[in-house]
């Protein structure tokens, strides 16, 4: 019989029990489900609602409990639902009453939001460290390879040249964007909602501040009928991951495109590329496109529980169990993939001479022009036009914009001198681009050495 089964004259027909356990999955929980079982009787004793003999011999049997699950010694029943309720039927197997009083003043609504919460501030902790991983080895990498010229694209196109590491850096900013929402929503996750029972508080007189600092929680939920029915800090962890899923899949989209025969640009280690049944000759990129594809299950995981949370009543119901197995998921996979990415691109290596090759095409440096141009006090628009004007015709004349004379390029420019031929060079286009944020190798220097040290730092 089921620890509610007191008005229950039959037991839960089969398919019931299938359909409706969750231990399968949350039992992951188990760490944290005893941590806040122990912070609770701790407080029941020190409340003297329960005797402090009794809360010390729970709290023992609790921690073997705990050892025993560590090592697999204990079957876990779907019958009984849950881990809440697996580990609470092996305590009273071994103490009896003393294990029937772990539960006083609590319901499985507030011991389910404590626990998940406890779970999720752990795996906080951990992906924030996973991107700091991450960010060291794009650092790293770029920081190795400081004078790499390669073109940036816009629309797909050659749009200007950029150095490499200034284009690693670009995910480093965006994974600390990541860093810094996931610790927001750490604030939020990090509140108690013990003591708040099934939905109304308890007529114990529990202490509900003392579990939350025994908890390391920095806030106890004000109000108890929120506390047991909250997952906004799911959707929000789960919104946060789903754009770290994203920034790693356009890094992985990087990845497959550079290492393609049109860029050739990286060589990823071979043993982070996998080869085909057919063709000898390949060497795929296969984790990176498995990082670019799974980001699908982790907007799955948001979108699996906005939709779980839309339209439910006040305040627990049993729909929130559906709270689990898209985030645990989503959390396996982001971690999956963050491990993988960091020492395959600390293992890569940039193809320079082909990079800057692609990077040294002199209309790349179209805008160097139109801006020396301005230089010369030629307003923007009309710069933009003159060069434009020499761009077609050196088109039509199948001349590159290099290899004009001055007087060719007069025809489209009446101002050219010639300096202008010399523009067209990536390492001094690059160069010229000397101001915050910009791709010049004394900003770019800059930006590692900033990363370099807050890395260090270790925040
Ligand atoms: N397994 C449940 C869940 O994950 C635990 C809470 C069940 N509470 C209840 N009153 N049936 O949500």
């Amino acid at each position: 019989m089921a620890l509610w089964g007191g008005r229950f004259s039959k037991d839960t027909n089969q398919g019931v029990a299938d359909f409706s356990e969750s231990v399968s999955y949350d039992q992951r929980l188990y760490p944290y489900d005893v941590q806040g079982s122990i912070a609770h009787v701790t407080m029941l004793a020190e409340q003297g609602i329960i005797a402090r003999a009794d809360s010390q011999a729970i709290v023992r049997e609790l921690e073997a409990i705990k050892a025993r699950l560590e090592a697999g010694e204990i079957e876990l029943k779907t019958e009984l639902e849950d881990i809440h309720m697996n580990i609470e039927t092996v305590l009273i197997a071994a103490l009896g009453d003393v294990g029937a009083r772990v539960h006083t003043g609590r319901s499985r609504n507030d011991q389910v939001n404590t626990d998940e919460r406890l779970y999720l501030r752990h795996e906080t902790d951990e992906i924030r460290a996973a991107l700091r991983t991450l960010q060291s080895a794009l650092v790293d990498l770029g920081g190795r390879y400081p004078a790499a010229i390669l073109p940036g694209l816009t629309h797909m196109q050659n749009a200007q040249p950029v150095l490499f590491a200034h284009h690693l850096l670009a995910y480093v900013e965006m994974f600390e964007r990541d860093r810094e929402r996931l610790a927001d929503c750490r604030r939020r996750i990090n509140r108690s909602p013990l003591g708040a029972g099934a939905i109304a508080g308890s007529t114990l007189p529990l202490n509900r501040e003392r579990t939350a600092e025994l908890l390391g929680f920095a806030e106890v939920l004000r109000n108890s009928m929120d506390a047991v029915a909250d997952r906004d800090y799911i959707v929000e962890f789960l919104a946060g991951l789903s754009l770290v899923a994203m920034h790693c899949s356009r890094l992985a989209e990087d990845v497959i495109l550079w290492v393609s025969q049109r860029f050739g640009f990286l060589e990823l280690d071979d043993a982070f590329c996998t080869g085909s049944s057919l063709m000898p000759q390949k060497k795929n990129p296969d984790v990176a496109e498995l990082v670019r594809g799974k980001t699908g299950r982790v907007y799955a995981a948001l979108f699996g529980i906005l939709t779980v949370l839309k339209g439910l009543p006040l305040t627990y119901n049993r729909d929130l169990q559906e709270d689990k197995e898209g985030l645990f998921d989503a959390i396996d996979t982001v971690k999956a993939s963050l491990a993988l990415l960091a020492p395959m691109m600390a293992t890569a290596t940039p193809r320079e001479k082909a990079m800057l090759a692609a990077a040294a095409d002199p209309a790349l440096m179209a805008t160097d022009l139109a801006e020396w141009l301005v230089k010369k006090g030629v307003p923007f628009r009309d710069a933009h036009h003159m060069v434009g004007r020499y761009v077609g015709w050196c088109a039509a004349k199948g001349v590159a914009l290099d290899q004009a004379t001055v007087e060719q390029m007069r025809e489209s420019i009446p101002l050219a001198e010639p300096e202008c031929l010399l523009l067209f060079s990536a390492a001094r286009s690059v160069a010229g681009r000397d101001l915050t944020g910009g791709t010049a190798p004394a900003q770019v220097a800059k930006q590692l050495e900033f990363w370099r040290h807050r890395l260090e730092a270790g925040e």
